[in-house]
């Protein structure tokens, strides 16, 4: 390599990128409650590997869907192996049931997980090639009023996380049973179109013609507005589920509106489909997508066990969320000399033991440069250690925030800052 080349900056993959710590905050919120909501609803986690074998998105994300055919980061690893950066999670969760066997324990199952994704799409706004969900399944529970509380669920979380103006989208793409004929006359319809549909979807008609329903180009969208009603084709089962979980999104008072062209991207849903959409978001609306999938488990060579869940994504939802992160509550140590640094540093450690975050710096500075230094990096509190206070083992307390100045021991010193704080997280509602 020329040393012109060692001295380019390296910058990070296209479609990913870094999230720095003011934003990683607002991220350990939203993370933080997700598992407060989800576990209030009797989820657990359930974390799988980044890299699963390519197989298990061939066959379970579906050999036809976009997601494989087109966006998939797969490689050949040291052994042979194709491998692939998984671009979802739910195919990891089936898998795992399936590995630990934990279709044994007591039904139904609910899992979740949050962590980053991988598709090689086109990045834009709301659409990266690594991207982060928050993801929830649920095993073993065949009555449609858990599809409605999942989105319920969603709701709850969207308002804890301050996400406003969510809809949601839903439909049934029946069954193995129903979809069928419904094939057949969607083949039909979209062969009789096949002058108006672009080449990918006339490949789509052959192989999949519910596919079509994904198209953005506009012809396409077009000629599928023509094309039969999946709810004009449901079985008698798939219709009463439908009816079942419309009945429980209107009990819970849900936005929805039904929108028979929603197949959603993947090959394996039934049933249930759902979109949960921010009309703020441009061309990437959907923040969340789920939907019902109870062959998957069985396919899998796994028991016949159903399964229904739903993914949000983290970029989209920080795009539209309003939350904000509040400055981090800290005290600074500011001291003048050997042992007044070594005095710091040892209240320093009884103020953490207390859990109060402190920060000492090792640059020697004058009373006036610490001072200057607290303010900049925004400390709540001053702690004071010079000449003075190392002889009478009485250190000075700044409240930076009133402009307030305490005396006394460090046990003293620490429980004015624990009264303190715990009055203004009461005042400003912090947790
Ligand atoms: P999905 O609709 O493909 O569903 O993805 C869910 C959400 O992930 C989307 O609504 C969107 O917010 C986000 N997302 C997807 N792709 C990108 C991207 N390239 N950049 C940024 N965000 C993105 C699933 O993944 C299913 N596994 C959901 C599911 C769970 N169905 C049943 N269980």
């Amino acid at each position: 390599m020329s040393s012109k080349q060692n001295e380019q900056a390296i910058s990070p993959i296209k479609g990913m990128r870094d999230i720095l710590p003011e934003e990683a905050r607002l991220w350990q919120m939203v993370e933080a409650s997700a598992r407060k909501i989800f576990e209030l609803y009797g989820f657990r986690e359930l974390r799988a590997p980044i890299l699963e074998p390519t197989e298990l998105f061939e066959r379970g994300t579906g050999a036809s869907s976009d997601i494989v055919t087109k966006e998939m980061y797969t490689f050949t690893d040291k052994g042979g192996r194709s491998v692939t950066l998984r671009p979802e999670y739910t195919p990891s969760v089936v898998r795992a049931i399936i590995e630990h066997r934990l279709d044994l324990q007591p039904l139904p199952l609910r899992f979740y997980y949050t962590g980053p994704m991988f598709r090689y799409d086109r990045p834009q706004k709301g659409r990266y090639r690594q991207f982060h969900q928050i993801d929830v399944e649920v095993f073993g529970e065949q009555d449609a009023a858990i599809d409605a509380e999942i989105i319920e669920m969603a709701y709850r979380f969207f308002q804890e996380v301050k996400v406003e103006g969510v809809s949601t989208l839903v439909n049934s793409v029946g069954c193995p049973r129903c979809r069928p004929a419904y094939g057949q006359a969607l083949r039909e319809a979209a062969t009789k179109a096949s002058d108006r549909l672009c080449t990918d979807c006339q490949r789509k008609a052959e192989i999949n013609p519910l596919r079509i329903f994904d198209c953005k180009q506009e012809s396409c969208q077009e000629a599928a507005r023509t094309f039969p009603r999946i709810t004009d084709y449901l079985c008698e089962e798939c219709r009463e589920h439908f009816k079942k979980f419309l009945s429980y999104l209107d009990l819970y008072q849900l936005p929805y509106r039904i929108e028979p062209t929603l197949v959603r991207g993947l090959d394996y849903y039934t049933k249930t489909t759902f979109e949960l959409v921010v009309e703020n978001l441009g061309a990437q609306n959907a923040i969340g997508g789920g939907g019902r999938y109870d062959n998957m488990v069985k396919e899998f060579g796994g028991p016949d066990l159903c399964g229904t869940g739903l993914a949000i994504g983290l970029e989209r939802l920080l795009l539209v969320s309003k939350l904000e992160a509040p400055a981090p509550d800290f005290a600074y140590f500011a001291y003048s000399g050997e042992q007044a640094r070594q005095a710091s540093l040892l209240a320093a450690r009884y103020f953490r033991t207390l859990g109060i975050p402190c920060i000492i710096e090792f640059k020697e500075r004058s009373w006036k440069a610490h001072f200057s230094r607290a303010n900049k990096i925004g400390a709540t509190w001053t702690v004071i250690i010079g000449e003075d206070e190392l002889s009478s083992g009485e250190y000075q307390l700044k409240d930076m925030l009133e402009s307030k100045q305490y005396k006394g021991t460090i046990e003293q010193l620490t429980q004015i800052v624990i009264e303190k704080e715990k009055a203004r997280q009461g005042i400003l509602g912090r947790d």
